[in-house]
């Protein structure tokens, strides 16, 4: 899940601390880091090196949308769904986005580049429509600038 020396710079972190849950989102992503996702192994890792019950780690797992607890592709795409980007064409760029990668919403590509997962709003309804992949926001979206984005992503998420 984690590479020794990075679970022994987490305990060193952690040791003493008086709440060490402090500390458990940033421990998840750095094992999704690692990972690319959170597996079960991951929530136990994460409980030992907290001192806590894997059931504390999974409720937090379990609540922020941007911690996954199953495989996804190497690049999350997460199309806003909301009401300003939805009044400005984000249900036909959702439509645009399932046919151009093959996938429906929830799913990944056959080759592992890319999950396509609907979001609430990304803070972006200025720019509507709007997508975050990775930590990246982009707004402004049309077909042939999705063309764009997903053609860089995807030179960038080759393994
Ligand atoms: S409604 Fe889409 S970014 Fe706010």
């Amino acid at each position: 899940m984690l590479p020794q020396d990075q679970v022994d710079v987490w305990k060193k972190r952690v040791a003493g601390h008086a709440h060490p849950m402090e500390f458990a989102i940033d421990l998840l992503r750095a094992i999704q880091a690692h990972h690319g996702w959170v597996p079960d192994a991951g929530v136990e890792l994460a409980a030992e090196i907290l001192g806590t019950t894997p059931l504390k780690v999974e409720e937090l797992a379990t609540f922020y949308d941007k911690i996954y607890r199953r495989p996804v592709g190497r690049r999350v795409i997460r199309l806003c769904d909301s009401i300003c980007c939805w009044s400005r064409g984000g249900v036909e760029l959702a439509v645009y986005l399932q046919d151009k990668l093959g996938i429906a919403l929830g799913e990944t590509s056959a080759d592992g580049a890319f999950t396509l997962l609907p979001s609430c709003c990304l803070g972006a309804c200025g720019d509507a429509p709007a997508m975050m992949i990775g930590l990246k926001t982009y707004g402004n979206l049309s077909p042939e600038r999705i063309d764009q984005i997903l053609s860089a992503e995807a030179d960038e998420a080759r393994p």
